[in-house]
């Protein structure tokens, strides 16, 4: 469960990213969060892993309350989330399978849970023959993957994907939504940041539209309907 409550952000001294923003996505929902440049996306799914807090308001996240987390309660909240970006952010000289296994070598898990987790995952993204590759062997919708697959390590509750098609081409994007889309058929929340019309229209999901840091519209099964 995910709940904000008139959440207002403010960038000093006076951007205001977002305004008295309240929404409420149940478990296993797939939305979308849309809306022109600068309207306040990247701020809102920032919010869901706590890089930013709220100026003003109250996100509550399952049982976590965002605007009262501690820094040293980030890491155990960021096991529970997976994080997906557009730019991939790959470790570029190590391997596929090396890249989530760093992940989970990070949290401190058993290298027996590793082993286990590892192949897991990139069956769920399809890799498990591309994993002795480096990420500039891989295409960007190959490279996206593995992103999601590390997104993955922990079983995250909540999957949140901020613009993860921008830098890939049309067919590669579908292939990556379809796997968002698997993923949320498993029962992970997905929370995609996106402004592509064609993925968001073809989706048939919920969409919550941004402007100007307000959220505007909020529809089950919705279109993208930004001018
Ligand atoms: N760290 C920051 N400091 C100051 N202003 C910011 C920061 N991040 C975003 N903003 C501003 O907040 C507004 C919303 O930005 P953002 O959430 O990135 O929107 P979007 O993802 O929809 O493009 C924009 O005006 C942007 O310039
Ligand atoms: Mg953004």
């Amino acid at each position: 469960m995910i709940r904000f409550s008139n959440v207002t952000k403010t960038y000093p001294p006076d951007t205001h990213a977002l305004q008295h923003v309240s929404l409420h996505i149940k478990p296993g929902e797939f939305v979308s969060i849309v809306g022109q440049s600068g309207s306040g996306k990247t701020t809102l799914a920032k919010m869901l892993f706590a890089e930013e807090k709220p100026t003003r308001g109250e996100i509550v996240i399952g049982d976590w309350e965002i605007h009262k987390i501690y820094p040293w309660q980030i890491p155990q909240l960021r096991r529970q989330i997976g994080i997906v970006f557009q730019d991939f952010k790959l470790l570029q000289r190590k391997t596929v399978y090396e890249n989530v296994e760093f992940a989970l070598q990070v949290a401190g898990e058993s290298k027996k849970r590793i082993k286990e987790v590892i192949p897991q995952v990139l069956k769920i993204v399809g890799l498990q023959d591309k994993k002795h590759r480096y990420p500039r062997q891989l295409s960007g919708g190959e490279q996206q993957r593995v992103s999601i697959a590390r997104a993955l390590v922990h079983r995250p509750k909540i999957l949140v994907a901020d613009e993860p098609t921008g830098n890939l081409d049309t067919i590669h994007a579908h292939e990556i939504i379809e796997l968002l889309r698997k993923i949320n058929d498993y029962g992970t929340t997905v929370v995609l940041v996106t402004h592509d019309r064609d993925i968001v229209n073809s989706l048939k999901k919920r969409v919550i539209t941004l402007a100007d840091g307000k959220v505007v519209s909020d529809v089950e099964c919705g279109k993208y309907h930004i001018s």
